[in-house]
């Protein structure tokens, strides 16, 4: 077993999903399309053609999926509210159907001693609000922040724990530069202009779930970043690393800190935001926690001829890659958790994401034999720990994923679950990585006593 005895004892030991990646049940109790059932329809944009049609099922099964994530022992679940649920048309009339979905599931969460941690955006955007214009356009900033103030005002009295964007990195350069993701767009100024309306939307949210919610919540905004290094010491490769560290890490953090956008990455994009009035002061409205999701580091070379930042991330000869190609890296968190701390001090970090993808099988005695997933999981544990000892304040960590589930432009085949679904039969195993999971939240209490309920806080 990994050291994990730094690990504080309310540590927070969660499992994390988002709603389009399990639900299905698309178009249950008023639910209207999201980008992501549009982007599902366009030819080759998903491979086999995969939608999130049906996924888990978890809109009519989640009382069983309560029941395998209290059955792992953790403290907590991140999911997140669809947004095309509760405001059909991203604004206007609120859908009771949608809502009362959510209201059941925090209520059944607490009855099972779970926390709920509450994602208000996990990239279904109501396909009527892009019909407006999307993420580019500032009123879908401020319609997300109407949004918010609905869903705190609704769950606000039993939910304490927030997060508001999740990766808005994706949400920018992979949906609006890299047309990977939806809405599938190849555009530098719109994917700058979603970037500042991504993150003043989490500034407008964190300011309505704060006056919406009865009780007082801990809010944060969640970010995929990375550690990035030139993969050579030529000066070309030293200067892309650091722009690619602009790109995925410091064009995020910065504004969130109170800085401002980089200096730097405005001279690459060569396009300015649209800020606004007090937007910067905004973003940086002070929050209690930040969410880091971490899955690789990136090892870069120049590329002055690809697309901004001018810089590409090569394979490192001889890593063990995960089923997406990924490294597996943990040393990568250690080093990015100390390095956010020692240059933003946020209040709090939370790993709000951290998991990996493997072929998985269930083998004919009906278990999962899934060492990699194990392997990854107790090394990135051993990671966080490790970052604890020196001096990072880190609250809790959350595997991606609790199951199975539609993996966005990858489909179903890559698993990234605790728990295997089999989508024929929507039959749950939960792997042998999900029960070591349970073995260590279970010898972390062991050693700390059980488990404490307080609210990340600053
Ligand atoms: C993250 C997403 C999450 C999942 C993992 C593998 O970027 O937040 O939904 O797809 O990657």
């Amino acid at each position: 077993m990994p050291d994990l005895s730094t690990l504080p004892a309310d540590f927070i030991w969660g499992v994390a999903t988002a709603a389009y990646q399990i639900e299905g049940a698309v178009a249950a109790d008023g639910r209207a399309p999201s980008i992501w059932d549009t982007f599902c329809q366009v030819p080759g944009a998903v491979d086999n053609g995969d939608s999130g049609a049906v996924a888990c099922d978890h809109y009519h099964r989640w009382p069983q999926d309560i029941s395998l994530a209290r059955g792992l022992g953790v403290d907590a679940y991140r999911f997140s509210v669809a947004w095309p649920r509760v405001l059909p048309a991203g604004v206007g009339p609120v859908n009771p159907r949608g809502l009362d979905f959510y209201d059941r599931l925090v209520d059944a969460l607490l009855a099972a001693g779970i926390r709920p941690f509450v994602t208000l955006y996990h990239w279904d955007l109501p396909q009527a609000l892009q019909d407006r214009g999307g993420w580019p356009q500032r009123a879908t900033a401020e319609a997300f922040a109407d949004y918010a103030a609905v869903v705190a005002a609704r769950l606000g009295d039993r939910v304490a724990d927030w997060t508001t964007v999740n990766e808005p990195l994706c949400v920018s350069w992979i949906g609006h530069l890299e047309g990977r993701m939806a809405p599938g767009e190849r555009d530098l100024a719109r994917a700058v202009r979603t970037s500042h309306h991504t993150l003043l939307g989490h500034g407008l949210a964190t300011l309505a779930v704060r006056a919406n919610a009865a009780r007082q919540a801990s809010v944060g905004v969640v970010l995929n970043l990375s550690p990035c290094e030139p993969a050579t010491d030529r000066p070309a490769d030293v200067a892309a690393a650091h722009r690619m560290d602009g790109h995925v890490n410091r064009w995020w953090l910065d504004p969130l800190h109170g800085r401002g956008y980089p200096a730097d990455m405005l001279a690459t994009y060569q396009v300015e935001p649209p800020v606004r009035g007090d937007d910067l002061a905004v973003i940086a409205t002070p929050t209690d926690f930040l969410g880091i999701n971490y899955y690789f580091r990136q090892v870069v070379v120049d590329d002055p001829d690809g697309p901004p930042p001018y810089a590409r991330q090569v394979p490192v000869p001889g890593a063990v890659q995960t089923a997406m190609g990924w490294e597996n890296h943990p040393a990568g968190l250690e080093r990015l958790l100390v390095a956010v701390h020692e240059e933003y001090a946020p209040a709090r970090i939370v790993v709000t994401e951290s998991g990996s993808a493997w072929p998985d099988h269930v083998t004919a005695d009906g278990t999962v034999q899934d060492r990699e997933r194990t392997d990854h999981l107790e090394r990135h544990l051993a990671a966080c720990a490790a970052a604890v000892d020196r001096g990072v304040p880190l609250a809790g960590y959350f595997v991606w994923s609790l199951l199975d589930n539609f993996e966005w432009a990858y489909g179903y085949d890559k698993r990234f679950g605790l728990v295997h679904v089999d989508y024929s039969t929507q039959r749950r195993t939960v792997k042998a990585s999900g029960l070591r999971y349970a073995d260590l939240i279970r010898a972390h209490r062991q050693r700390t006593g059980p488990a404490r309920t307080v609210p990340v806080r600053r």
